[in-house]
């Protein structure tokens, strides 16, 4: 039996080896207490430096992976503790050295799949289609992440990725289910909405595609004809991983990432389909920064200040994760004058915080608003926290900030965008902020 069906906890957490004594609720019984007050300045540097390159490193050298959760760990969707000190808050960038390198290396692949991009979008344009954005960024991301650990494009064309998006999305809408069994534990094995059966036959079908690369690669390994260099390579000399572990880290990582970036992409096209003015000012600076029609290169982004703004905007009033992953108190704790009881699960709606009297105009999709300020989303501004903070701050962050960059940029860049019919701004809620109508936009491109 796979690993999956083995536990009956929360979705991600059977992937990630959870202690069986550890708790097993799941989001649904979560109470809503939310309790919101600016907080006290954090010490935070300015942003002129070339942000994002020197964001913190990835988690995998801090005491807890969060990737690679110890034994007796809580896996990604579990609640996790509801630090109470502030140092438990602030970020790891002071005892970590980035480790930006690492990113920097793969450049040259988020150039390849950034480049075949545009030209899906090209070719879409010159059959006079029009373009969905969410699915075409998808294939790019999700084929970014397969090169990185299987080396290898999981998809080909654009309409083939529709199955595995679903695939994904179903499993963020079953994760953030109410479920009956967490109020009553006993009903666990009953599994009386069909929760757990569902989200572990979706993810055995991911998982299914994942053992077949592993199991083609372990051949190939003991042929001794195998030259790739990725990370299912790293993670098979290392000891502590068997091919169980790295199914199921993709899976994770597939899971956790992907979609993300697709649906953050969307709002950002569909908040600037919306706003003229600002599509203009953006494309403007692109045209003047880096020249007409060229595609955003990783070392342009430092000097895109407009752009970063329009990402900003973006996350405040579209968080991926609107109330990120609840948090469980340990003990009574007092925060900003609520009592917290030991046990409470708590929810950080970043979705209302960002629509909240801490922004002017809140409702509006002004960019400008972060042109002269120092607010961030690597999890020092509490305002803003779109990736979470503290020690389970989103390990993608920074390769999702420049994947993030690199598309927006060179999608406006490239192409004159033309809806195909009317903007339909509602939001779809779960566990993800999705759109509830995909946006679809005829492109044209731009010539240099
Ligand atoms: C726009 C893109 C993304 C957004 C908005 C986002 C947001 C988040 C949020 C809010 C959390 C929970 C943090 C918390 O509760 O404090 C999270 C966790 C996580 N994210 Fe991301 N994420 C994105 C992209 C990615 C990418 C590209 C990857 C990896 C390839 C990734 C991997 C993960 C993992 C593994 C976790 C669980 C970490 C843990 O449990 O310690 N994410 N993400």
């Amino acid at each position: 039996m796979s690993q999956t069906k083995q536990n009956d906890v929360g979705f991600l957490s059977c992937l990630l080896h959870v202690d069986e004594d550890a708790p097993r609720e799941s989001w649904c019984h979560m109470k809503p207490l939310i309790p919101w007050k600016k907080p006290s300045p954090v010490p935070h540097k300015p942003s002129q430096d070339s942000w994002p390159y020197n964001e913190p490193q990835a988690r995998a050298s801090h005491h807890h992976s969060g990737v690679f959760p110890r034994n007796g760990q809580r896996g990604a969707l579990n609640p996790r503790p509801l630090f109470v000190q502030p140092s438990h808050f602030s970020s790891r960038s002071g005892s970590q050295p980035p480790r930006q390198q690492t990113l920097d290396s793969s450049q040259d692949l988020r150039r390849t799949k950034l480049h075949q991009l545009l030209t899906d979008i090209h070719h879409t344009s010159l059959s006079a289609q029009p373009v969905d954005i969410a699915r075409a960024v998808f294939k790019t991301s999700i084929n970014l992440l397969s090169n990185t650990i299987f080396s290898l494009d999981l998809f080909h064309s654009t309409d083939s990725v529709g199955d595995f998006k679903d695939l994904v999305v179903k499993i963020m809408e079953e994760s953030g289910r109410p479920n009956l069994a967490d109020f009553f534990p006993a009903l666990k094995i009953i599994d009386p909405q069909g929760i757990k059966t569902r989200n572990t036959g979706h993810a055995d079908k991911i998982i299914h595609i994942f053992r077949r690369l592993v199991h083609q690669r372990l051949e190939l390994r003991q042929l001794q004809c195998d030259r790739n260099n990725d990370m299912q390579n790293t993670l098979l000399n290392t000891h502590e991983m068997n091919p169980t572990k790295i199914e199921h880290l993709a899976l994770t990582l597939f899971v956790a990432g992907t979609d993300r970036i697709a649906s953050t992409l969307e709002w950002a096209m569909a908040e600037l389909l919306q706003n003229e003015k600002a599509m203009t000012k953006a494309k403007q600076e692109m045209e003047e920064i880096i020249g007409r029609g060229k595609p955003v290169e990783e070392s342009d982004i430092g000097r895109l200040p407009y752009l970063h703004a329009v990402i900003k905007e973006t996350f405040r009033l579209h968080p991926a994760v609107p109330f990120l992953v609840p948090r469980k108190a340990n003990a009574d704790v007092e925060i900003g004058g609520y009592t917290i009881p030991k046990e409470a699960h708590v929810f950080v709606n970043v979705w209302a915080i960002g629509r909240s009297a801490v922004w002017t105009n809140a409702n509006v999709f002004f960019p400008e608003r972060f042109l002269e300020s120092d607010v961030d989303v690597k999890g020092h501004s509490y305002e803003l926290t779109p990736f979470g903070a503290g020690r389970r701050i989103c390990p993608g962050l920074p390769l999702a900030m420049r994947m993030l960059y690199l598309m927006l940029g060179s999608l406006l860049n490239c192409f004159n965008w033309k809806l195909e019919r009317a903007m339909n701004m509602d939001e779809s809620f779960g566990i993800a902020l999705a759109k509830a109508q995909p946006v679809r936009v005829f492109a044209e491109k731009v010539t240099c």
